[in-house]
């Protein structure tokens, strides 16, 4: 249903769908698939207008983010549904500089750079209004993985998160860490947990807490990190209960 209403709602503007909510004859055609539509249509509707949403959208943080920080593109990190204080920091560290990646083929430059150039177009009201906003959106749903990840592969992600004791902070499925500043981990993308890790053990994202990160993640060899990212990114992030 969502990829029957949004190409619609992109050619519309606010004042064309309020008339066309507005308009009771448009919806007599057909009783039964109307008023869902219609809620449908509403609800997002009221996520435009979130002040906040408006910033995201046009500060240019989906082009890369993807809607609602639950579609990014190539290995870009989801947001929706992360623990707003770790949003927050991360975004103040990539404006600062202070956040950096490794390389990225495509480019030649660091993966924080595309971002890291448009971040003077926020200030750090923003910063925070948009890290509240993307921790309450429901987290992207899960895919299947682009090449089939066997169960023996997930069992061994498992026992690697386990025995390196990732656990301590980020919980036992990292569904939920163990202090808000912390990233909750489940349901990332594969490529962009290896980035993370990668980047983390061979000291090259030193930005905020990672210190935490480099006792453990000195001891985890490439294929588990990569098993670990298997078995991390087949489970679906848990949506935040409303306050
Ligand atoms: C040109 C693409 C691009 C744009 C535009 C962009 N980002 Fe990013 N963002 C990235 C990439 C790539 C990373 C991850 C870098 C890495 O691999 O370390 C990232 C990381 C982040 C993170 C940290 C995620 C985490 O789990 O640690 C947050 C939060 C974030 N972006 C929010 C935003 C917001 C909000 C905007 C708009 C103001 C924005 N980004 C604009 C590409 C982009
Ligand atoms: C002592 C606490 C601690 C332990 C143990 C720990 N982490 Fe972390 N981890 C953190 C913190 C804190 C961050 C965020 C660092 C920052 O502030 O930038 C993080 C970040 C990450 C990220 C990046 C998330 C993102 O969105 O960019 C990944 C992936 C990750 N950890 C995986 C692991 C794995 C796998 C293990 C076990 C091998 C592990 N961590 C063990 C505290 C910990």
């Amino acid at each position: 249903m969502r990829t029957l209403i949004s190409p619609l709602l992109k050619g519309l503007s606010i004042t064309a769908l309020a008339c066309a909510i507005a308009l009771p004859a448009e919806a007599s055609d057909s009783k039964t698939s109307e008023p869902t539509v219609k809620q449908k249509v509403v609800k997002k509707q009221k996520r435009k207008r979130d002040p906040r949403a408006k910033i995201y959208r046009t500060k240019s943080c989906m082009a890369c983010h993807g809607r609602n920080g639950a579609r990014a593109i190539r290995d870009y990190p989801n947001l929706a549904g992360q623990n707003a204080k770790y949003l927050k920091q991360q975004m103040l560290d990539i404006q600062s500089g202070a956040r950096v990646a490794g390389i990225e083929e495509e480019t030649g430059h660091p993966r924080t750079k595309g971002m890291a150039d448009i971040m003077h177009l926020v200030n750090k009201d923003e910063i925070k209004g948009l890290a509240d906003w993307l921790s309450d959106l429901p987290p992207a749903k899960l895919r299947p993985p682009e090449e089939p990840v066997t169960e023996e592969q997930i069992a061994a992600g498992k026992k690697a998160y386990k025995k390196l004791g990732c656990k301590a902070c980020h919980g036992k499925d990292g569904t939920k860490a163990s202090n808000k500043a912390y990233p909750i981990i489940a349901g990332q993308k594969k490529a962009y947990l290896i980035h993370q890790m990668t980047d983390m053990r061979d000291k090259i994202r030193v930005n905020a807490k990672s210190k935490l990160m480099y006792g453990v993640i000195k001891r985890a060899k490439d294929e588990q990190i990569v098993a670990i990212a298997d078995f991390l990114s087949s489970i679906q992030r848990k949506t935040k209960k409303k306050k």
